[in-house]
């Protein structure tokens, strides 16, 4: 019988920043689980670009162990997706110096959140900051990802992994997998409760414009009915209705009914019980998570097995494209490795 292909891989990480939020779980967190079934996935805590901002070590110790137990409670599973934290595999530095070497100043210069993060933290525009889309070059490239699920304010990150791919492989031949990204379909971007012209971030300082993964079922029913709409009366979904299209957008990913259906359903309602109802459907749906989170954050000697072992398989992984690519540069081979 011949073998089985190869299962494709799929690849993503999120920084250890803060609870997770509405945003990240309907645009990229939640829908990696349901990937685990079709792809080989990897899946894991972006701690070495956290320190591209300042953060206590203390804080950045702890985030990163609340982002690896929020990661398994929104439904990765183990027995079928490696979830670890980057920092405990040293090849994705190791590659991103080769590929710094295959980028320009020119094209960094222009990553929007370089600029961004430059204008936030203007006494702190570090060589890190500046570099960091290398460094998820690397991340990406390093196991051959066919599939990037991120959000959209990440896609000219992965847009100039793609570049940096191609490039290496015109000038030493083929060696790098030049990934794909993997949008959801609906919800990429989940607007601010306060201002849905913005979308909804962890920095953000008003707590009423993020929901939390982790919030209770008041507190995330109090911030629905806080949202910021229009004048109108309408629950439509149209262009300039910022803020119901995002609640409309919201109900439709928790509930997994769509735009239109939603919209019948709340036709001749009025604001009031629509954001109620948004609020509930949030809160219900992630209560399970909430709950599974509470059990594993306990559970500090499980993670730290998840997690050791987890990084074992995927620095093994990893190896075979650093070994690949130092040897396609030139560098003379070791056994040390
Ligand atoms: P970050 O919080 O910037 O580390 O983002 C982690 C992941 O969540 C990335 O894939 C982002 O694209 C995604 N993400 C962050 N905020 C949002 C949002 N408001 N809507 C949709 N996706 C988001
Ligand atoms: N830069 C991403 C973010 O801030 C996190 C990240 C790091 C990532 N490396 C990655 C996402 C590789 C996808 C693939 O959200």
């Amino acid at each position: 019988m011949a073998d089985a292909p190869e299962k494709k891989v799929i690849l993503s990480g999120i920084q250890p920043t803060g609870t997770f939020t509405l945003g990240n779980y309907i645009g990229a967190v939640r829908n990696w689980g349901p990937l685990q079934e079709q792809y080989r996935c990897l899946y894991f805590i972006a701690d070495q670009h956290a320190i591209t901002v300042r953060i206590e070590p203390a804080q950045l110790r702890q985030k990163t162990l609340e982002a690896y137990a929020q990661l398994l409670a929104c439904g990765i599973d183990l027995d079928k997706s490696l979830v670890f934290i980057q920092s405990h595999i040293p090849t994705h530095s190791q590659l991103a110096w080769v590929l710094n070497c295959s980028t320009q100043f020119g094209e960094l210069s222009r990553m929007t959140q370089f600029k961004d993060k430059s204008r936030k933290h203007p006494d702190d525009i570090n060589a890190g900051l500046f570099d960091y889309p290398v460094l998820m070059a690397a991340d990406i490239l390093i196991y051959q990802a066919d599939l990037v699920p991120v959000g959209i304010d990440q896609m000219q990150h992965l847009e100039l992994a793609r570049n940096i791919a191609n490039r290496f492989n015109g000038r030493y031949g083929e060696t790098l997998k030049v990934p794909e990204g993997y949008m959801p379909p609906i919800g990429a971007k989940v607007m601010s409760l306060q201002d849905p012209t913005k979308k909804m971030s962890k920095s953000d300082t008003n707590p009423n414009a993020v929901i939390l993964i982790l919030d209770d079922k008041d507190t995330i029913i109090r911030k629905f009915k806080r949202a910021v709409t229009d004048s109108e009366m309408e629950i439509v979904y149209r262009e300039g209705k910022d803020g119901i299209n995002n609640l409309l957008t919201i109900y439709s990913v928790v509930t997994g009914k769509s735009i239109d259906d939603a919209v019948r359903e709340f036709d001749g309602k009025g604001y009031g019980d629509f954001k109620l109802a948004v609020g509930e459907a949030v809160a219900d749906h992630l209560e399970p998570v909430r709950s599974e989170y509470a059990r594993l954050i306990q559970d500090k000697a499980y993670l730290k097995e998840c997690y050791t072992r987890c990084a074992g398989e995927a620095l093994k992984m990893s190896y075979r494209t650093l070994n690949k690519v130092y040897k396609k540069v030139g560098f003379v081979p070791t056994e040390l490795r």
